[in-house]
């Protein structure tokens, strides 16, 4: 994977302070006043060197600070870069992935070509602390700049960081941690770069190639349903959304591993482009919309870092791809569609496409015989309401499955909140004419959105992650630039890290 076009070496080593090589060396200090002095003091010692910005209470290790020295002595690197990880009894492993963001950024502003990371002195959880430093390192960095033609620096990029240890003992938990996190990071930045790039690069046939390729590169397969056989399967939400587009849908199939007992299916909402279809969108803030297709990239970016990984799981995608889009041939308010199993649905609101063609997927997903399904999808704005972009929603049927992703949430950071699905919400999608209505009305979009998904699930566990709010981000932040997040790629392949 390539950051800012230049190639992105990440690595992990044995060395005492003063011998690192770099153009940035980074040091994280602690705020509390004894720690700090010491850790200061330490530092001083082993450079040789002075730190006025400490010595002036420039520097005070505060969450977020940091201040670069510059340091005279020939052996050290030049640039010295403080960092500040805040008090030590707030500290968390997300602050280390925020802490290497800070110092990747700050040594790519200065132009450094090469950044060195000193290790913090870690006691408990050191494989997780530096895959969390090396993640948060290599995501920051991210941009999606494929289509600016004047890039900036382009020569100067940086191109290596190195992780330091003083500890000999460390050296095979941190090249395995610092492989896992660049691999789990490359896939979240392809799951980016397929939910940036615009709709009229990434439509339902190219979505498919770029499954196929990524099934190429890693080693695992990819089965692109076309058209007519979507039709023939029976798969009426798929054609029906699809068909006021000029692109053709894809229904993407994924596989990887051996038929087991435990084949988890994952599940992602492909809308390439989502305008509303004839029940319309507003204009502003539209062009989001090509980013509706962002549980399949998660999907994608799973099985890319999942077979990279070679972990031992079965898995199976299914990625149901169309575009959404008015014309005299697209699906009106009041249409009935038949979907894949023989379900039928009233499409009272054309923009509600999202759960017309993940019926057929989770309806399909039945097939696999699976021990639990798990779907991805950009599916209610009301998700964003109740959640904003801090977690996504998570409804399903099974509080054991519930639990594991919960659990993987936290330890990623990519986190997940239930919201509940009451028998009382049920009725809020009933239809006169159909065997369920694709909208409830005003309240708890999110939960009735959850609960037509429902109607279609075989017999299975399920769980929904509507990830509306948190894969689409307004601002950027620490280790996540605005645009796509690639949410979903860490937090299923640490879930998958775990299943048995
Ligand atoms: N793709 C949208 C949901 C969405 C909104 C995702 C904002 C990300 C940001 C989905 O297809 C949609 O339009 N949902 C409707 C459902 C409604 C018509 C029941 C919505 O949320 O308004
Ligand atoms: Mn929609
Ligand atoms: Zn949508």
């Amino acid at each position: 994977m390539s950051i800012d076009g230049v190639t992105m070496k990440l690595s992990f080593r044995q060395s005492l302070l003063n011998r690192i090589k770099a153009d940035v060396l980074a040091v994280c200090i602690h705020q509390d006043g004894r720690f700090f002095q010491q850790e200061i003091n330490v530092l001083s010692h082993k450079l040789g060197a002075r730190i006025p910005a400490a010595e002036a209470g420039d520097f005070k290790g505060k969450d977020g600070e940091s201040a670069i020295v510059y340091l005279q002595k020939a052996t050290a690197p030049r640039r010295l870069l403080l960092v500040g990880l805040g008090e030590r009894k707030k500290l968390t492993i997300e602050k280390f992935r925020r802490v290497a963001a800070t110092a990747a950024k700050r040594a790519r502003s200065l132009k450094a070509k090469s950044l060195a990371l000193a290790l913090p002195r870690i006691d408990r959880q050191a494989s997780d602390v530096i895959a969390a430093m090396a993640e948060g390192a290599f995501l920051s960095l991210y941009k999606f700049d494929k289509y600016i033609t004047k890039k900036n620096d382009e020569n100067a990029a940086l191109s290596e960081i190195t992780f330091y240890t003083e500890r000999t003992s460390l050296l095979k938990t941190g090249e395995a941690a610092v492989r896992y996190a660049q691999t789990v990071s490359e896939a979240t930045c392809l799951a980016r770069d397929l939910a940036n790039a615009p709709g009229n690069e990434i439509y339902p046939e190219t979505l498919a190639d770029a499954a196929w390729q990524s099934a190429e590169r890693c080693g695992y397969s990819a089965t692109v349903v076309d058209e007519r056989e979507i039709k023939e399967l029976g798969m009426g939400g798929v054609m029906g959304v699809s068909q006021g587009s000029a692109h053709p849908p894809r229904f993407i199939i994924l596989e990887y591993g051996q038929p087991s007992k435990k084949t988890i299916v994952l599940v992602g909402k492909g809308v390439t482009f989502d305008t509303g279809g004839i029940s319309i969108k507003p204009s502003a803030n539209m062009a989001e919309m090509k980013m509706d297709m962002s549980g399949a990239a998660a999907v994608i970016g799973t099985f890319e870092a999942v077979a990279r990984l070679k972990l031992p799981v079965h898995l199976v995608g299914l990625i149901p791809a169309v575009e959404n889009m008015p014309s005299g041939s697209s699906i009106r308010p009041g249409d009935i569609l038949r979907h894949y199993g023989g379900k039928t649905s009233e499409v009272d609101n054309t923009d509600a496409e999202g759960r017309l063609i993940l019926a057929d997927a989770l309806a399909y997903a039945e097939k696999f015989k699976p021990a639990a399904v798990i779907d991805l999808a950009t599916l209610t704005g009301a998700c964003v309401v109740a959640l904003g972009h801090h977690a996504s929603g998570m409804m399903g049927n099974d509080e054991g499955l519930m639990k594991k992703l919960k659990a993987a949430g936290e330890r990623t950071y990519e986190r997940v909140w239930p919201l509940p699905m009451f028998d009382e919400y049920e009725k809020l999608i009933k239809s006169d004419v159909a065997d369920v209505r694709n909208v409830g009305g005003r309240w708890a979009g999110a939960i009735t959105g959850a609960w037509f998904l429902k109607k279609f699930i075989g017999n299975y566990k399920w769980v929904h992650l509507d990830i509306a709010g948190t894969a689409i981000l307004e601002e950027n932040s620490d280790y996540t630039p605005k645009g796509g997040s690639g949410v979903g790629v860490r937090l299923l392949t640490e879930f998958l890290r775990r299943w048995k």
